[in-house]
């Protein structure tokens, strides 16, 4: 997959064994000596060896720096010690960062590429379903502060993205399952035949079956990349991504960050949304109830469990995407298609929410 952004194009390799192929890219790249190799304690003794070996051979000095898992991790205090650790190692603007891992390595080590020396090449190595289809792709970069994610970042886009599918079958279940949420969420807004492939094959996605899973992958990248080249800096189109989004960040926060993954809040986010959008008359009955089918297969929510509608809604309202109290959603049309609607009457969120709490 190319992802088209004239000087910062890059391609999006997919295919089994390219975490072994990290030196060549980087050479064909001309990229300098130098490497930073940026992980987590999970991903690091699966897949690091596999990478800097790869490094190793094509004639690359190279460091890894591991940090521990998890969101914790998306943080200015690791930020600053991956920039002390790159000038350590002695780091130059034409040194590269690889981040080998999830959507947290991604934009952290992202965001320190973006940033040392105002900014030096970034190759990402995604290893979550999350990171393949979305994070590794469309160059956002952020970490978190205490009063919230991904206050502080920037966009940069990689100099290349290698993906090994194979690398998915060493994921804990529920991570792989809420990943597919984002997937499943591809289909919806954009692509009705890969809803379709979903419908008729989502089994195989559990059990990260590669040559599917990398058809699918592609298929992902392909639809993030045409929505990223059409709206690199996020100012209209690519709020349709953002679909199940609005309801499933309330939910998140409602649960209790860490309670809910955030695939699993944007699972309950999609019914919620495309419920709403059948209360408008947008949409036929079936538009809802085949994703709720696909998600429930899928292992995912698709209510709202304990939490309370009431404090959903009053959470949406506090969203920083909300502008002033207003209820701007991405809802579906038909299976493929969605469109922005500003200013849906609270009372008709609120309807829904409580249709669907706990049933
Ligand atoms: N930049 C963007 O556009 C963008 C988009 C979506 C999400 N994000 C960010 O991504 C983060 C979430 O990413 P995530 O869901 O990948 O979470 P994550 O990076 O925390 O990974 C989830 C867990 O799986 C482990 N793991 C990763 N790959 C593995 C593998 N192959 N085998 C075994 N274990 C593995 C990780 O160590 C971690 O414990 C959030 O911080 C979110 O804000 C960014
Ligand atoms: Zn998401």
């Amino acid at each position: 997959v190319t992802v088209s952004l004239g000087e910062r194009s890059y391609v999006i390799d997919i295919g089994e064994g390219k975490l072994a192929s990290v030196g060549e890219t980087l050479r064909s790249l001309r990229a300098g000596g130098r490497v930073a190799v940026v992980t987590d304690t999970h991903v690091g003794p699966l897949y690091a060896a596999k990478v800097t070996d790869s490094l190793g051979r094509a004639g690359f000095t190279h460091r890894t720096f591991t940090i521990p898992a998890g969101e914790e991790s998306k943080s200015v205090r690791r930020l600053v010690e991956l920039w002390n650790g790159f000038i350590e190692s002695g780091m130059d603007r034409n040194s590269t960062v690889v981040a080998v891992g999830g959507g947290v390595v991604g934009d952290l080590a992202g965001f320190a590429a973006a940033t040392f020396m105002r900014g030096i090449r970034l190759v990402q190595v995604p290893t979550t379903v999350v990171a393949c289809v979305d994070s590794a792709v469309g160059g956002k970069t952020a970490v978190d502060l205490e009063s919230g994610k991904n206050l502080v970042g920037a966009f940069h886009q990689p100099a290349a993205v290698l993906v090994d599918p194979a690398a998915l079958r060493t994921l804990p279940p529920r991570e792989l399952r809420a990943g597919l949420a984002e997937v499943i969420k591809y289909g919806v807004i954009m692509d009705e035949r890969l809803f379709g492939d979903l419908e008729a094959g989502i089994e195989r996605l559990l059990r990260s079956e590669p040559d599917f899973t990398g058809e699918v992958i592609r298929r992902c990248c392909e639809l993030k990349a045409e929505v990223t080249a059409q709206d690199e800096r996020d100012a209209g189109r690519r709020a349709i991504l953002n679909y199940g989004h609005t309801v499933g960040h309330a939910l998140e926060k409602v649960a209790g960050f860490g309670t809910l993954l955030h695939g699993e809040a944007v699972a309950a986010g999609m019914v919620a949304a495309s419920r709403i959008a059948g209360k408008l008359r947008l949409v036929a009955g079936d538009v809802t109830s085949r994703q709720k089918v696909l998600l429930e297969r899928t292992g995912l929510p698709v209510t709202l469990g304990q939490a309370n509608s009431a404090a959903v809604i009053e959470a949406m309202r506090r969203d920083k995407k909300t502008t002033e109290g207003r209820l701007n959603l991405v809802l579906p049309t038909r299976i493929g298609q969605v469109l922005v609607v500003k200013d849906v009457a609270p009372e008709t969120v609120a309807e829904v929410l409580e249709e669907m709490h706990g049933g």
